[in-house]
């Protein structure tokens, strides 16, 4: 356990994240791009920035779904080619897209940097044929569910005890 620990810190220094102190990034212009294995060590800082509840995907997990074909993986990045957001949505051959993880940078929070990754990927869904897209959402998490509100998701169930620090989640359905 203690060298598991010590390998993740060789990996991203935590706490040095939990302390940061939040500095709006200047005006940008921002672009689309795909990610791929390239942008692992990238994604994997970036996904520890934006979820601080202790359930962050692994470097194995973020390495999987970047080698998985049915895996649709995109970054939004600055005009200096740092990471701004990202987004990973999973399909199926059933017709189903499902929004794995997404996540924005605090200092490039609302400047509709969400909104963009989402539209890109329902469009790229669209181009596949996918008429479904699910994801699941703390209930706790009333910033994000607006973010899918908004863009026409609905919940249709909640998920007890979804999450490993027990609490429930929302499941979250749009048709394209
Ligand atoms: C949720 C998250 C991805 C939103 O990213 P963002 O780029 O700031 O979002 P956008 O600027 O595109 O905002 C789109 C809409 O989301 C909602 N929203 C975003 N931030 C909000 C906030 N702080 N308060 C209320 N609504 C908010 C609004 O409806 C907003 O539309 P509006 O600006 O027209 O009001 C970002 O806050 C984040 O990374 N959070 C941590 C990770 C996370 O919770 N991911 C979702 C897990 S299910």
């Amino acid at each position: 356990m203690a060298v598991l620990q010590k390998i993740r810190e060789l990996f991203i220094p935590t706490e040095e994240f939990e302390s940061e102190v939040i500095v709006p990034a200047p005006a940008d212009i921002y672009e689309i791009r795909p990610l791929t294995e390239l942008h692992l060590r990238e994604v994997l800082a970036l996904n520890l920035r934006c979820f601080k509840e202790g359930e962050n995907y692994t470097k194995f997990t973020f390495s999987y779904l970047l080698n998985e074909p049915n895996c649709l993986s995109y970054r939004i990045v600055t005009t200096s080619e740092r990471m701004a957001g990202y987004i990973f949505v999973m399909t199926n051959e059933e017709g189903t897209g499902h929004i794995t993880t997404i996540g924005v940078a605090p200092e490039h929070r609302r400047r509709g940097l969400a909104n963009r990754l989402i539209s890109h990927a329902e469009k790229m869904l669209n181009k596949r044929n996918i008429s479904t897209v699910m994801l699941e959402v703390r209930v706790s998490n009333t910033i994000a569910q607006a973010l899918y509100q908004a863009f026409g998701y609905s919940i249709v169930q909640r998920l007890s005890s979804y999450y490993n620090n027990g609490e429930d989640g929302f499941l979250m359905v749009k048709s394209l």
